[in-house]
């Protein structure tokens, strides 16, 4: 901390500049807070006033750790004192806004701006563009278009990728296609991220032929191919189970200099798992360690999911083990795997020992780990425990869903229980939900062994 008495006098100006400098380096370090407590401290010191720099880099900050109210008040008393706020200050907050879908306020501090006779440059629109692009307001993006073009203020090649990537993510791959014409015919040389989510937008749809056209046109242009595109196209390929071309590219990432990272690897990680393919995902996993990239949580949890699914059960405990040591803040998600792999396993009671841990651990069960557990009691033959979570889940406010009663009225019919297993239908009815495929059949399989009584069968049909 800062010792309040080496820098408040004013007059010594050696103090000043070096608290200056202790607020930008706490600015870069991301202490945002601190940083704020010294500014209002220059604030309050007289003599040594921020400037428009200091605001500004303030703004920057909290924009930066999503704080815009801050933000917006920090503009606020812009405005009052000396400093007024510039196109820096306003541009960074709209961005900001505009990043979390506040567009409607995004453009209220933009007719603001305007107002103060602010004039607003290519990188304000690009990011109102590429607000309400997010909302899918294409007439308002057609009109911040027209609106900065008779401005005279032209498009770059970030509000053009910013539409492309939008139309992409919409699946308009051509009209994509249509926009690095148009980029092309004004001299705007579209760059590798603009490529990238065409590419990208190619793979969404299906066509790995022309995400891969792309990915060679971006090749032939020479140094345009980074890492970022390998991860895009390497996810198509993969998506599409084309693992031998996946692991091709990743091959050739290092020949080229690249530095595969976590999302490579997690990527690949998690296609071999999908696959089946689980030595493959195994050796992926050590050899990203070997390079020096460290997997995270959500790779572990790939393999974790992978080895539960594969049921190499041992091995997956041990990977859990290894995640605890590593203190990994593990979510409900990492142990909704596992207790799904035990279920898997038919070891029923470490599954469930695991499920009553989980309070300790400070983690509430979600609908999904109710619905694992059970699922498990039911194969296991528990049938009446399963129904005391049925009626658990409800209270602790997780609503059972049409799955949820889909597997326990399958349990009740596998274990000889039709009775209370046309009870279940009953209220499943009641409540909206409907047998699906597989529990239907077993209904009717019952049918035909007169075993239920035909006045059920309307119920099961309403699908
Ligand atoms: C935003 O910044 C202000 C001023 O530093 C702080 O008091 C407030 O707690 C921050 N809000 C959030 C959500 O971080
Ligand atoms: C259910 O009944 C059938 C035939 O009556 C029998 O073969 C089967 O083992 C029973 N299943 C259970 C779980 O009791």
């Amino acid at each position: 901390m800062v010792n309040e008495s080496s820098w408040s006098d004013a007059e010594d100006n050696q103090v000043y500049n070096c608290c200056c400098g202790f607020f930008f380096f706490l600015l870069e370090l991301e202490r945002v807070a601190e940083a704020a407590g010294i500014f209002n401290k220059m604030i309050a010191g007289g003599n040594c006033q921020p400037n428009v720099v200091t605001y500004g880099t303030l703004v920057k900050g909290f924009c930066m750790k999503g704080n815009n109210s801050a933000a917006i008040q920090l503009l606020r008393k812009m405005e009052e004192g000396a400093c007024k706020p510039d196109l820096v200050a306003y541009s960074t907050i709209i961005d900001s806004l505009c990043k979390d879908t506040l567009v409607d306020d995004a453009l209220n501090l933009f007719s603001e701006m305007m107002c103060k006779g602010i004039a607003p440059n290519v990188i304000t629109y690009t990011s109102l563009i590429h607000g309400v692009c997010k909302l899918g307001e294409w007439k308002e993006a057609t009109r911040l278009l027209n609106d900065m073009v008779s401005r005279n203020i032209f498009p770059d090649v970030r509000t053009f990728t910013v539409l492309l990537d939008t139309l992409c993510k919409e699946g308009m791959v051509g009209e994509a296609q249509t926009v690095v014409e148009m980029m092309i015919e004004r001299d705007i040389e579209p760059d590798t991220v603009t490529y990238s989510s065409l590419m990208d937008g190619y793979c969404l749809q299906g066509r790995i032929d022309e995400a891969k056209k792309v990915f060679e046109l971006m090749l032939s242009k020479g140094s345009m191919v980074d890492a970022f595109s390998y991860n895009i196209l390497i996810n198509g390929f993969c998506k599409h189970k084309m693992m031998d071309e996946a692991m091709m590219l990743l091959g050739e990432m290092s020949g080229k200099g690249l530095v595969p990272d976590t999302v490579t690897y997690s990527t690949l990680v998690d296609s071999c798992c999908k696959m089946g393919k689980i030595g493959d995902a195994q050796k992926l996993f050590s050899k990203m360690q070997a390079c020096g990239q460290l997997p995270d949580v959500q790779t572990y949890a790939i393999l974790l999911d992978g080895l539960c699914k594969n049921r190499q059960l041992s091995t997956a405990m041990q990977l859990f083990r290894e995640m605890e040591g590593k203190r990994f803040d593990l979510n409900i998600v990492i142990y909704n795997i596992l207790i799904d792999g035990l279920c898997l396993a038919g070891k029923i009671e470490s599954a469930r020992d695991l499920f009553c841990g989980l309070s300790s651990r400070g983690l509430q069960p979600n609908a999904r780990t109710y619905n694992i557990m059970i699922k498990g009691l039911c194969i296991g033959g528990l049938t009446s425990e399963a129904v005391k979570l049925l009626t658990e889940m409800e209270e602790k406010g997780c609503s059972p869903d049409g799955y949820t009663y889909n597997i326990i009225i399958r349990g009740f019919i596998n274990n000889n229980e039709t009775v209370r297993a046309m009870g279940l239908i009953q209220q499943m009815v009641e409540r909206g939900f409907s047998a699906d495929a597989s529990t239907t059949e077993l209904i009717v399989n019952l049918l035909c062994k007169d075993k239920v009584d035909p006045a059920l069968l309307p119920l099961i049909k309403r699908e």
